[in-house]
């Protein structure tokens, strides 16, 4: 399959009929550990992987975007550049693009009109980071096409407040790994200082993703509640976010709040606990201890959070089965179908594959997809 940061370039030319003048590129994510913890202020260490959203432009000499938007079954659309843009009614992926857009605006920033080529290629719905690649991709090529100057940390909480504006109040995570992931490393974020750690990946150890092909829809719904109760736990124990409770002030307070805020509590403190150890083993490349710290996160997010599904549990289980005590495995991403992330050694992913292919349709009615990744490196731009 072409790369998308050539397709785009050809698939601009035909469309437009001319030559674009600069791209973007960001890639989607995979999260090894840290789940739901970004928005309680804690810690969390995705990598940035082989897929990603390419963007060929132009400068068109007017106030509108143009684009086209290859992989969303051709769709185009066009709007004025204002702060008072309005979302889509039913083109999704044309409110990212607006919300960043207005966003910038909003800011101050001086934006003119631009004809946009976008191809992605990040599987819809996998949990891995689509939309963030997006409005990183796009937010990047803004500031360098405008000389803007913005940096890549702050693209990445204008895509945070994109999402905000489309209705998923999520977390700093996807976009802040898109925007400045670096090739062979995982990325430690502490979410409330917003440092960055880069974390080298060990050199015998690869990343595996493994798709349901359950598709998972984040917009609203059950993720924003999950952040409500999260809120309200934070609350009643008096701290201004999870990351500043520990275990023992939970289970002293547990008789202050409902179950539920119990267990999400439960659930975002001591993933936090096991991110921090898990960055330790994963740099030291300890499998076994990676291993113990990435199931017990699945067993919390499953039991306590609440956010696993049957097939995803399944596929979990089917690579314990395969692999014992080396089986680093758990779902990433913010659940409700989505995708499993798998450490492994190199020789054993073929009996992963193996296994999953053998057992998964028969559980699930569906096959599943699984990628090698690596590592990749985040948002870059060019002038063509
Ligand atoms: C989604 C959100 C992130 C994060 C994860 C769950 O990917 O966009 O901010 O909260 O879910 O860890």
């Amino acid at each position: 399959m072409t790369d998308v940061r050539t397709k785009c370039i050809e698939e601009f030319k035909k469309h437009f009929q001319y030559d674009p003048t600069m791209r973007s590129y960001a890639p989607g994510r995979v999260n090894l550990i840290g789940e739901h913890t970004d928005y309680n202020d804690g810690f969390v260490m995705p990598c940035a992987i082989k897929f990603g959203t390419a963007i060929a432009a132009a400068k068109n000499n007017t106030n509108k975007m143009r684009i086209l938007a290859v992989d969303v079954h051709g769709q185009t659309d066009e709007f004025e550049i204002s702060k008072d843009l309005q979302k889509h009614e039913s083109k999704l992926w044309s409110n990212y693009l607006r919300g960043v857009t207005k966003l910038i605006c909003e800011k101050g920033h001086k934006v003119e009109g631009l004809d946009l080529v976008i191809c992605g290629d990040v599987p819809l719905g996998a949990g891995l980071s689509s939309s963030a690649s997006l409005e990183v991709s796009y937010g990047n090529l803004l500031s360098k096409a405008f000389d803007l100057n913005i940096p890549l940390q702050e693209i990445a909480l204008i895509g945070q407040a994109a999402e905000a504006f489309i209705g998923c109040k999520c977390g700093i995570m996807d976009q802040t790994i898109s925007a400045c992931g670096q090739a062979n490393c995982a990325l430690k974020i502490d979410c409330r200082s917003l440092e960055l750690t880069q974390v080298a990946v060990p050199s015998h150890l690869e990343v595996v993703i493994i798709n349901s092909n359950v598709k998972h829809a984040l917009v609203g719904g059950e993720y924003n509640e999950r952040r409500e109760q999260c809120e309200n736990a934070a609350k009643i124990l008096g701290v201004k976010a999870l990351r500043d409770a520990t275990l023992e002030q939970l289970e002293a307070n547990k008789d202050k709040m409902d179950e539920l805020s119990f267990k999400r509590a439960r659930h975002v403190i001591s993933e936090d606990n096991r991110v921090l150890e898990a960055v330790k083993a994963f740099a030291d490349g300890n499998l076994v201890e990676l291993a113990k710290l990435m199931y017990a996160s699945h067993c919390s997010m499953r039991d306590d959070f609440e956010i696993t599904i049957p097939e995803i549990n399944a596929i979990v289980e089917i690579v314990r089965d395969t692999l014992g005590e080396k089986a680093a495995v758990r779902m990433t991403g913010g659940g409700f179908g989505g995708s499993v992330v798998a450490v492994l050694e190199p020789n054993d992913v073929q009996k992963v594959k193996d296994a999953i292919n053998a057992k998964y349709p028969l559980i699930a009615m569906r096959d599943a997809t699984i990628f090698e990744t690596h590592a990749t490196s985040g948002a870059s731009f060019d002038l063509l």
